[in-house]
């Protein structure tokens, strides 16, 4: 309670503060907040606050590189449903917000902090399976597959089978709903000079929806508040069909380019790493998807720099999630260092439901 309250009233400064409401007002609304943690435990923030909050959040994310947008970012208040058909709908309501026929939103969803609990990493995200002829899928997500096969979920077992949304309410059973195809927006790779690169039949999903962390603002802990931004491109062209535990694709791209894979010194895994990425931002350019390159995206984060250092703020940020994983001393982020202290508001992990 003690601690509620104490974080109540450093994020209401920060609101106050940075909003220019008047300390009359503020002290009217502390005294209210004091009152309401006191007799019930906790308190309600007004829709002002929680946005602000969430904004804050993004603001505060350490690992983000993609803050210059902060303040741009759209909350969809859902505190009040508890039903979980209701939920549902209203994560659909989100994906097709955010995903807007491909000019994404950045958005976030915020449940009722108590209660509600989506076991999804993602809103949408690929079925991983353990085979006996190796992985099919996305190897990161094997455990949670396996998960929605134990609640009776039954993939295609292809390498891009979306998983179902598995929504918590209370200490009841989790159920599961199938996303309609018609709100999954998707982008199939192609390479501009390359004809045999959609032979490989890669695809990825449009938009990145955050469902497992949870929004922390002012002592309140919203452990279900689905968010998203756009992609970057090397999230899905450097890491997901890159990382050898994920897709993997650097051998077969570097074979089908005959590159001498026997020696590393042929940079044929940097050379093929190139061609993947410019794969992936030319296809979602191609398709009006919102997506930034790594040299945009650095840019933009130096005005967000710049921003706070006029707004008399500090910048925090985790230098090893900000560095892109192609070329980073191309950019500016490479050659400085990032205090990594964590402020709130912010976005947090939380243990898994499963
Ligand atoms: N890296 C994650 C992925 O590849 C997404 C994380 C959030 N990314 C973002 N651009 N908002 O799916």
């Amino acid at each position: 309670m003690k601690v509620m309250l104490k974080e109540a009233e450093s994020f209401i400064r920060i609101f106050y503060g940075e909003t220019n409401q008047s300390e009359q007002e503020m002290h009217i609304r502390l005294s209210e907040i004091e009152q309401q943690i006191v007799t019930t435990g906790s308190y309600e923030q007004t829709i002002e606050e929680l946005a602000y909050g969430a904004k804050l959040a993004w603001r505060n994310s350490n690992k983000c590189i993609g803050r210059l947008f902060w303040q741009s970012l759209h909350v969809i208040d859902k505190r009040h449903i508890q039903a979980d058909v209701a939920i549902f709908e209203a994560l659909l309501e989100h994906i097709q917000f955010a995903t807007n026929e491909g000019r994404i939103r950045p958005t976030i969803t915020v449940f009722s902090p108590q209660n509600v609990r989506i076991w999804n990493h993602q809103l949408i995200r690929y079925a991983g399976y353990e085979t006996n002829v190796g992985t099919i899928g996305d190897p990161d997500s094997i455990a949670f597959t396996k998960v929605c096969q134990n609640l009776g979920w039954q993939g295609q077992g292809g390498n891009f089978d979306v998983l179902p949304l598995v929504i918590q309410t209370s200490n009841n059973p989790p159920k599961l709903f199938d996303i309609p195809k018609e709100y999954i927006l998707e982008v199939p790779i192609r390479h501009p000079e390359f004809e045999w690169f959609e032979d490989l039949q890669l695809k990825w999903y449009a938009v990145p929806m955050i469902s497992s962390m949870k929004l922390e603002v002012g002592g309140i802990s919203y452990v279900a508040a689905p968010f998203n931004g756009w992609y970057m491109g090397t999230e899905i062209g450097a890491r997901n069909f890159a990382d050898d535990d994920r897709y993997n694709m650097l051998p077969i791209i570097a074979e089908y380019m005959g590159l001498n894979t026997k020696s590393s010194a042929s940079l044929w895994k940097d050379r093929a790493l190139v061609e993947l990425n410019v794969a992936v931002l030319l296809s979602y350019k191609e398709d009006g998807v919102s997506i930034v390159d790594h040299h945009t995206a650095a840019q933009q984060f130096k005005r967000f720099e710049t921003n706070e250092a006029e707004a008399g703020r500090d910048v925090t940020g985790n230098w090893a999630w900000l560095v892109p994983p192609v070329s980073p001393a191309t950019t500016h982020i490479y050659h400085k260092p990032y205090n990594n202290e964590k402020k709130t508001p912010n976005y947090l992990y939380q243990p898994l439901p499963y």
